[in-house]
């Protein structure tokens, strides 16, 4: 049966190139964190790279999860929540708001979003990654991906809305929801995943 033969043909020829090419190629992980989770722009949808911008803050476990689940173990983290606070003063309360309850920029700490995809981590991330319309320009020049996990779970934390529509928490972290208290203050050693910013 003549068909079969540039079948035959390719499947040799295939052969030869892995061969050719060795098993090193196959057997070598991808350095770096895995991108499990495609992260798009608000605006334009365009996938974005997260090897750009602001170097480091991509090699922690927090990091790679994230990357690979869309899940932000820094939420609850008071050592984390602490270094978000500072992040988020310097980088957003100016048009957020000192709480992000709004001033140029709109309120963040309330149930209404502007792109609805805020409601979940990854969609927040993208957000201050890549962006969205006139003043809310992208944030990773200024914070890795790491720093960005860290002012989520700020934000997160910042939260004033009804539990319910807070689709960022688990259901047991739900249960155990307390809402944001103004002058709470977290000690600079709190235990946790962050280690304290540099000074
Ligand atoms: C120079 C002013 C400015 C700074 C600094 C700024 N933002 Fe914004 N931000 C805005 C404006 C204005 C909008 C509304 C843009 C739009 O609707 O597309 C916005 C929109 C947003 C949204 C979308 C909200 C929604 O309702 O969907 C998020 C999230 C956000 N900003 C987070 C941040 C974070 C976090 C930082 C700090 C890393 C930050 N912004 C820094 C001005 C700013």
């Amino acid at each position: 049966m003549s068909h079969r033969i540039p079948h035959l043909a390719l499947i040799a020829s295939l052969g030869l190139a892995a061969l050719a090419c060795g098993g090193a190629v196959l057997a070598q992980p991808q350095a770096g964190p895995q991108t499990g989770i495609q992260f798009h722009n608000t605006i334009t949808g365009e996938v974005m790279d997260t090897s750009e911008g602001k170097p480091g803050g991509r090699d922690t476990k927090a990091v790679q999860t994230f990357f690979q689940t869309g899940k932000n173990v820094y939420i609850d983290d008071k050592s984390c929540l602490r270094n978000g606070e500072s992040l988020f003063l310097t980088s957003c309360s100016g048009c957020h708001g000192h709480l992000a309850e709004g001033k140029v920029g709109p309120g963040l700490n309330d149930n209404y979003w502007t792109y609805p995809a805020n409601t979940e981590d990854v969609g927040l991330f993208s957000t201050l990654w890549g962006g969205a319309n006139g003043m809310m320009g992208p944030h990773n020049e200024d914070l890795n991906p790491d720093e960005m996990l860290q002012v989520i779970a700020w934000i997160r934390h910042l939260y004033t809305g009804p539990v319910k529509d807070a689709a960022w928490l688990s259901d047991d972290q739900k249960k155990n929801y307390k809402p944001f208290k103004e002058g709470e203050t977290f000690a600079k050693d709190a235990p946790g995943q962050c280690k304290p910013l540099p000074e």
